[in-house]
């Protein structure tokens, strides 16, 4: 697909005029600055110094330069149309020590940051915690240690006091899959941990410290719209075989059910507290009416689905991921799959009929872009993906879904985690030995989508 007219036909008016068309970022991927206005060292800073961590032994050290460049990064996002901008807020900048004294200049920032977004005319979304846990706090057990919790609303109290008078939305956690699972256990990202019964305990703490937020939140900031964002995948089994089905049903409750349920008052889920055993956390009373607290939106970020197969003997659910032949994807090898996103928008929808909208928090592609010698790059592959689940988005809503807005991950090319600066998910190129940021093909073509 090359050519807009091999795209679905569909324009901004097929929408609601009230929708939000934004962008996402995160903190470490894009600031930069890690020393400078008084930030402290966060688990990011110190698993990117560990050898063999990220795939091109790189950091977010510099990364999109945005500490300093946020003016023109938000004329950006301005220029592209949307009316909402979502970006995290960096932990260590605001409470340098994870607890205590406060940085009045990390604050100053984020001020900065957001009185730029509403002159603007976007609306701030902030996300709290978007993994940049400070490093002292991991030195006393990180997410493990419960501590971290009144740590984490200290620091919310902290960010919600002063920005709460203009930033409405708030985001409390970004995909605690990521931040304990692939942290604890996968030990991919920070801190790369790589015990199952540790990434179940730092997600108690994190959902805990979700619902503590809530409360808090709402008596600082008016009309507040406080909300979680989870990283939600829809499962296909590989075969029809019995152990196949049984076997997604399974990955299913670790991947979806383990956050979803506890969200919607519904606890842990039964099969899986069964499986896990002795492995699960030391449940206070009040934990789960904490974490049940009521929210006013759910983020979903949606990538793609996931394919899987009874595994017997694998830990810790028997079941593994096998990859369909013959399918599009992404230059990370994730399938391209719209028909994903309505399944999953579709399926939250059936099974957990939430009494609040779905935004689309994060939704985007990673592709071999190529800067030509013209000052141009061409995405098409990026653009068509966009495209196809702007579509798909319009169609899981006509099944009924209440989505109310779309965030494209992201703006800019920015630090990708453990693979470095090798992936670029950006509707903006960076070019980051001269910091020039050059609008791609996908980029104008969701100008021209969102332009009236
Ligand atoms: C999500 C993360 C985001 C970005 C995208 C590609 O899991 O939330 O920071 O890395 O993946």
């Amino acid at each position: 697909m090359s050519k807009d007219q091999d795209l679905p036909a569909l324009r901004r008016s097929d929408f609601p005029a009230d929708f939000r068309w934004g962008v996402s970022t995160s903190s470490y991927q894009i600031e930069g600055a890690v020393k400078e206005g008084g930030r402290g060292e966060s688990i990011w800073d110190r698993f990117c110094s560990e050898p063999g961590r990220i795939l091109d032994a790189s950091s977010g050290a510099e990364a999109c330069d945005h500490y300093h460049r946020w003016p023109q990064d938000l004329d950006l996002a301005e220029n592209l149309g949307v009316n909402a901008y979502r970006f995290s807020i960096a932990w260590p900048r605001v409470i340098p020590k994870g607890r205590g004294a406060i940085n009045a200049a990390g604050l100053d920032f984020y001020d900065r940051l957001a009185d730029g977004m509403l002159a603007r005319g976007l609306q701030p979304w902030a996300t709290l915690y978007h993994w940049d846990l400070p490093q002292v706090l991991q030195e006393q057990g990180g997410w493990l240690n419960r501590d971290t919790v009144a740590a984490y609303l200290e620091f919310t109290d902290a960010v919600t006091r002063r920005l709460g008078d203009r930033v409405k939305h708030w985001i409390t956690h970004n995909e605690p899959w990521c931040a304990c699972f692939m942290s604890y256990w996968e030990g991919v990202h920070a801190p790369g941990g790589r015990v199952f019964k540790d990434a179940l305990l730092a997600n108690h703490h994190v959902l805990l410290s979700h619902g503590q937020a809530i409360p808090l939140i709402r008596a600082n900031v008016q009309d507040a719209n406080v909300g979680i964002t989870l990283s939600l995948h829809p499962i296909v089994a590989a075969s029809d075989s019995a152990e196949d089905q049984a076997a997604l049903v399974r990955h299913d409750g670790l991947r979806n059910r383990w956050f979803l349920d506890p969200l919607h008052g519904r606890g842990y889920p039964a099969d899986m507290l069964e499986l896990f055993g002795n492995q699960v956390p030391n449940i206070q009373p009040g934990d789960m009416e904490s974490i049940a607290n009521a929210v006013d939106f759910l983020g979903v970020n949606y990538y793609f689905p996931e394919v899987v197969a009874d595994a017997p003997g694998v830990e810790p659910i028997a079941t593994q991921l096998v990859e369909r032949h013959g399918v599009e994807r992404t230059a990370f090898g994730w399938e391209v799959s719209p028909q994903g996103m309505v399944d999953l928008l579709t399926r939250i929808q059936r099974d957990y009929a939430p009494r609040v909208p779905i935004y689309l928090t994060e939704n985007g592609s990673t592709y071999e872009d190529v800067l030509r010698p013209d000052g141009t790059v061409h995405d098409e592959l990026r653009l068509s993906y966009l495209a196809r689940h702007l579509a798909a988005l319009r169609q899981a809503m006509d099944h009924g879904v209440e989505v109310r807005g779309y965030f494209a991950w992201s703006l800019l090319d920015n630090f990708e985690w453990a693979a470095g600066y090798t992936r670029r998910f950006g509707l903006a190129y960076v070019d980051y030995p001269t910091q020039a940021r050059i609008l791609k093909s996908s980029g104008h073509w969701y100008r021209r989508f969102l332009s009236p």
